[in-house]
């Protein structure tokens, strides 16, 4: 579930103790976990995804992990409507491709995914 890729991912955007991070089509949560180590007990993580049997499963895997820290979310990334400044650190694995290739559940490949860089982080 927490692979190299996902820890590098955390590490290279220095996600800290304490850090709120958002990990945008968290998918299986390579990323989500590797973060919530990072974060610890005094950090939160917000993961989101646009397939339901996506976030089904691995907020199934959150909670028998006990990590309550850890929210697992349907959005789409392209209209995400998330409160303003509310993350430390966004991060986003191998998902920016996806919307600009027109991946079949998304509705408008021509727009990019930058709801989410619009005003989630602070002075943005
Ligand atoms: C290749 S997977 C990567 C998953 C994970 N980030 C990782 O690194 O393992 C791409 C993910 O992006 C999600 N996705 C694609 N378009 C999205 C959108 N507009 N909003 C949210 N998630 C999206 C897909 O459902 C899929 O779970």
């Amino acid at each position: 579930m927490t692979g190299p890729v996902g820890r590098a991912l955390v590490e290279l955007t220095g996600v800290r103790p304490g850090d709120d991070v958002l990990d945008v089509g968290c998918g299986r949560g390579a990323v989500l976990f590797a973060a919530a180590e990072a974060t610890g007990q005094t950090g939160s993580v917000l993961g989101f995804d646009l397939a339901a049997g996506m976030v089904e499963r691995t907020r199934a895997d959150a909670e028998s992990r006990g990590l309550s820290t850890v929210r697992v979310e349907q959005r789409n990334a392209q209209e995400p409507d998330l409160p303003p400044a509310a993350f430390d650190v966004v991060v986003s694995s191998l998902v920016v491709f996806v919307c600009a290739a027109g991946h079949h559940h998304v509705r408008g490949p021509r727009r990019p995914a930058v709801g989410v860089a619009d005003g989630s982080l602070p002075g943005a």
